[in-house]
């Protein structure tokens, strides 16, 4: 996600801000900005799209900036794409108060007509405008000072943020707020650092103080005073850190990919909060997806590469059983060379995380070229594929670093039911009352991935097991036939050991001739009605000499006759297993990767985004 630092002190900011960002540049970010006061002067703001170099060469590396006080940011799109507009920091248009910000704010929308009425106006598309007016605007109304305008806005603002403020009125201090997004404040002497992530401050201090979720702080120069939403002062003690400098870029966590394995319950959160209204209902206004278009769709093909394939093979069972339409997955490199036949109601989605992948591309353009509605699925704000396609949802994952991912397929797979549900509500497939009721499971499904994680040492212990494995089998039948493919392929990308997914029943076909006494089979047993037919396929294996590991959901105890291990996930609604089964085979992927030493996250010969065919 977005990067925050600040430095109030008494030598030139500038330099200072830049040199933090560059620690948050492995963040990812697709524009910069800083702010800096010197005095009493107006705040002077510069921004840059693209590299943070641009940001360094159009300042002189930070000393055409004077002043000692000041913010900076990098920022990563979610709201607007890309740009010197949407760059942070923002401001009022008297510079009265300028701020950046990280997160996403859900009532933005909300928040804006409000301002507007009372006439404010806005230039860029980001929701970080609308929060800073917003402060503004009470700092204004109610003159009660900067802590007291900054929590009237926090009990408007829905969603999370960490923010970092300047007042005109206030040219000594800066104003920081946070709630479920970081924010860490370090002194040193007479200075006093700012930042969203440990590794931007690690140079010059290792004591530094958490601001608490709702809490707003005053800094001054080697000062800071904390306050709670009620404008109470909080006592803090520091924390010392003790991370190194690598340790603390990946947030404490050992790899980029547990980090962003455990990032999913926000990332699942984010982006159901993008599309569910505060009433508990789906609104697909942003994708400019209308019901008459809903209803028009005769057909829908999903096309992607990779784990967003995998997506797209949950997305079939999940489409064709609430929306009764016909749908067919295909490998973007397939598709696009098939002459494939769309009739003009076809509707295309092209799932990608990058938004750059080669063949998904290409396979956009191919469908786009035919004449047929295009969605993209997709992560990255401003990709080729958001750019080209005719509608797009976004998944809220922020930026994925891990070459395998995790975190951004859990984020599609989200946005698959929110337009699975949406269908079948305009289509008439299900009730009003039915949706409401998958809409409140979805809302779930954050805690429950997060009770998964609580578990892995489990699967740890498992993987350290299993770690000289040859061959693993994954089978599986209809959606759990999909939470094998990438329960298969994330084993395979990061642990070497080869793997296969079969869907169960066709076992017999082939596969089942290369068990052998000890070969690792695990089984997928998420939905009901296929429990007892995967069941009798693992006792095939077994009875070949397997040893048998079963994923079901609490409560299928009856798994332990036939099973040597097995992992149990909370029980949802059958359409959306897959978002729950997948944890800890990722888990089991990372594990057995780390155990045999590889690098987990640069897997030899793989690419996070692959731009060639
Ligand atoms: C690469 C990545 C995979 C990803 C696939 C599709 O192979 O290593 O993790 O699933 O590309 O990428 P996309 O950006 O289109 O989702």
């Amino acid at each position: 996600m977005c990067g925050i630092v600040g430095f109030n002190g008494y030598r030139q900011a500038a330099p200072i801000l830049l040199e933090g960002l560059s620690k948050l540049e492995y963040r990812g970010y697709d524009s910069a900005g800083l702010a800096v006061r010197n005095g009493t002067a107006d705040v002077e703001l510069v921004k840059a799209k693209g590299r943070l170099r641009a940001l360094y060469e159009k300042t002189n590396g930070g000393m055409a900036m004077e002043g000692t006080l000041g913010i900076g940011h990098t920022r990563w799109a979610t709201h607007g794409e890309p740009s010197e507009t949407n760059a942070h920091p923002h401001c009022s248009d008297d510079r009265n108060v300028v701020a950046v910000h990280n997160g996403i704010i859900e009532n933005y929308k909300e928040l804006q007509e409000k301002l507007l009425r009372n006439g404010y106006r806005f230039y860029s598309q980001t929701d970080t405008e609308v929060a800073v007016k917003l402060i503004d605007y009470y700092f204004k109304k109610y003159k009660g000072g900067p802590v007291d305008a900054i929590a009237r806005a926090m009990m408007r603002i829905r969603g999370s943020y960490a923010l970092a403020v300047l007042f005109k009125d206030c040219p000594d201090e800066i104003y920081v707020a946070r709630k479920d997004s970081p924010m860490v404040i370090g002194l040193a002497g007479d200075e006093t650092y700012m930042a969203s992530d440990v590794p931007a401050i690690l140079k010059y201090t290792r004591s530094v103080y958490y601001i608490g979720n709702r809490e707003i702080a005053r800094l001054g120069k080697g000062t800071a005073e904390f306050f709670n939403i009620d404008r109470e002062p909080v006592e803090k003690e520091p924390t010392e850190i003790k991370w190194d400098a690598e340790a603390a870029e990946k947030g404490g966590f050992e790899h980029f990919m547990i980090k962003e394995i455990h990032e999913q319950p926000k990332a699942v959160r984010d982006t159901i909060n993008s599309a569910v209204t505060e009433e508990g209902t789906i609104d697909l206004s942003a994708l400019q997806f209308t019901d008459e278009m809903i209803r028009n769709i005769s057909n829908i093909q999903i096309v992607a590469c990779g784990s967003a394939y995998h997506v797209g093979v949950a997305g079939q069972y999940v489409f064709e059983d609430l929306c009764r339409i016909p749908v067919r997955v295909e490998l973007a490199s397939e598709f696009r060379y098939r002459n494939p036949i769309l009739d003009p109601d076809t509707l295309v989605i092209i799932i990608s995380q990058s938004g750059e992948t080669a063949d998904s591309l290409a396979a956009l353009r191919e469908a786009k070229e035919r004449g047929v509605r295009t969605l993209g699925i997709v992560n990255v704000i401003g990709s080729s594929i958001a750019r080209e396609a005719d509608h797009v949802f976004y998944t809220m994952a922020g930026p994925e670093i891990a070459v395998a991912t995790t975190k951004a397929y859990s984020a599609q797979l989200i946005c698959i039911y929110l337009l699975a549900i949406r269908f079948a509500a305009v289509r008439g497939n299900i009730t009003e009352e039915k949706a409401a009721e998958m809409i409140a499971e979805l809302r779930t499904l954050p805690d429950k991935i997060e009770r998964i994680l609580e578990d892995k040492e489990r699967i740890q212990w498992f993987a350290a097991k299993f770690s000289t494995a040859r061959d693993i089998f994954f089978i599986g039948r209809g959606i759990d036939y999909a939470i094998t493919l990438e329960g298969s392929l994330k084993m395979k990308e990061v642990s070497y050991i080869h793997s296969e997914a079969y869907a169960a029943g066709e076992l017999k076909h082939g596969t089942i001739s290369l068990v052998e006494d000890g070969t690792l089979v695990i089984g997928s047993l998420t939905q009901k009605e296929l429990y007892e037919k995967t069941l009798s396929n693992m006792v095939e294996c077994k009875s070949r000499g397997a040893y048998l590991m079963g994923l079901t959901n609490y409560g299928n105890y009856s798994i332990e006759d036939t099973a040597d291990f097995t992992v149990y996930i909370p029980r949802t609604d059958p359409h959306y297993t897959t978002s729950l089964a997948v944890i800890p085979l990722q888990l089991l992927g990372y594990y057995l990767s780390v155990t045999k030493g590889l690098n987990v996250d640069k897997p030899r010969n793989l690419a996070k985004s692959v731009t060639v065919e």
